[in-house]
């Protein structure tokens, strides 16, 4: 049974399909254990029903929010996310934008922590070649960093780790059994 809702916003589908590899990564844990949702098409209580939530989102215009997510921004304050776990993935293009690398990621995230839920899944920075983003803190993203411009090749790897550290901290399916 599901235990994990997943939110995505997309422009042009890259954040969608990083939504589908986070799922198919999970279901090695759990099958369906992840419930995929187009923030485009999910209310406040589409999200409230969930104690796992994972939000996907890139970045645009320069340190902009993806375009469905904008127009959400202002119904997150309606959100109680006391108890909440939450991890955030963003996508952003590090060399076009190294300024505001998922910049929109760091938007979301100050939003989760506002509104009383507990981050999961921060992610190193190191070997990402940016000079500045709202999703850094110190030497971490504070979400998954994603690339699809520059390194989808990377994609699968990086999924990888980063549900693996997630399905431990959240107990999802039988930790131990997995073979990396
Ligand atoms: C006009 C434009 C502005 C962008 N601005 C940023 C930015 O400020 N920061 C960033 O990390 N990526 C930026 N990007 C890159 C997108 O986030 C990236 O292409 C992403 O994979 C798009 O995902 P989506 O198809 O799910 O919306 C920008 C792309 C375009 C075309």
């Amino acid at each position: 049974m599901a235990k994990i809702g997943l939110f995505y916003g997309s422009n042009e589908g890259n954040t969608a399909t990083a939504a589908d590899l986070i799922k198919q990564e999970f279901d090695k844990y759990e099958p369906d254990v992840v419930k995929v949702h187009n923030i485009a098409d999910a209310s406040v209580q589409d999200i409230m029903q969930w104690d796992y939530i994972l939000f996907g989102i890139s970045t645009w215009d320069i340190g902009q929010l993806q375009d469905d997510w904008s127009a959400f921004l202002p119904h997150m304050d309606d959100l109680d996310l006391r108890g909440k776990k939450v991890a955030i993935f963003g996508l952003g293009d590090q060399y076009g934008y190294p300024d505001t690398y998922i910049d929109a990621a760091g938007v979301i995230a100050d939003k989760v922590l506002e509104r009383g839920g507990d981050l999961y899944g921060l992610w190193p920075a190191q070997g990402y070649q940016i000079t500045g983003s709202r999703a850094l803190v110190e030497d971490h993203l504070i979400a998954l960093g994603l690339d699809n411009d520059n390194e989808a090749d990377k994609h699968r790897e990086r999924i990888a780790k980063w549900v693996r550290l997630l399905a431990f901290a959240w107990g999802i399916g039988e930790y131990e059994g997995v073979v990396a």
